[in-house]
């Protein structure tokens, strides 16, 4: 997967009314392998991995690359919203060529249906948008995750396909910011 190579990074943090969008950092890393790790929160993805082989190649501060942002609340880890490029080579694009941004997210378990998911979403697009202006942000999930879809609709993306991807069916939607 492409990377947002380019783009001004590490971001200042972003305050949300309940949450801190930052840069990762070695205390995440528990958090992270949890969230990898575990049946539940990967069930519409690519399915749990090993927990001894993740703790074993995870570096000491998880995902340092650009685009991947930790969800805080209270002070604590309650998941990533992250940025890459999408493939040209996977199905699933708005444009000739590919390599859209594309937005993916994950809260821990047992903080979800507190609506934390939107309102990190929501500030990681504002970021993007001032960060890659004008560029599409496309997201992918399984049409079965309806949490996740639920998420999509209400940070304002548009469904504008479905297509077959690992054995699932996956929406296609596009984030159209409303402009005034
Ligand atoms: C998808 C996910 C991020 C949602 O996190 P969250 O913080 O609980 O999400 P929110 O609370 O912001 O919103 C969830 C919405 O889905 C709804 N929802 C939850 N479970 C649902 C279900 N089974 N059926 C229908 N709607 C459901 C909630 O009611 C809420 O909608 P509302 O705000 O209108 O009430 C979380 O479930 C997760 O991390 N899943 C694993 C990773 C994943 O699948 N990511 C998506 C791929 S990018």
């Amino acid at each position: 997967m492409a990377d947002l190579n380019g783009v001004p990074w590490p971001p200042d943090p972003i305050q949300t009314t309940r949450l801190l969008l930052r840069t990762p950092v070695a205390a995440d890393r528990d958090g992270v392998i949890e969230l990898l790790c575990s049946p539940v929160a990967t069930r519409y993805l690519a399915g749990p991995q090993s927990r001894t082989d993740v703790e074993r190649t995870m570096p000491s501060t998880p995902s340092g690359r650009v685009g991947v942002f930790t969800v805080e609340a209270n002070g604590r880890f309650v998941g990533t919203v992250s940025f890459d490029r999408r493939d040209a080579s996977r199905p699933g694009h708005v444009r000739t060529g590919g390599l859209e941004v594309e937005v993916s997210y994950a809260i821990v378990p047992d903080e979800w249906g507190h609506g934390y998911a939107a309102e990190a979403v929501t500030a990681a697009l504002d970021w993007v948008e001032g960060a890659l202006p004008g560029e599409p942000v496309v997201l992918c999930t399984q049409t079965a995750n309806l949490a996740s879809m639920r998420v999509a609709e209400r940070v304002g993306f548009v469904e504008v396909g479905r297509f077959e991807e690992f054995d699932a069916t996956q929406w296609l939607g596009v984030h159209r910011p409303e402009r005034t």
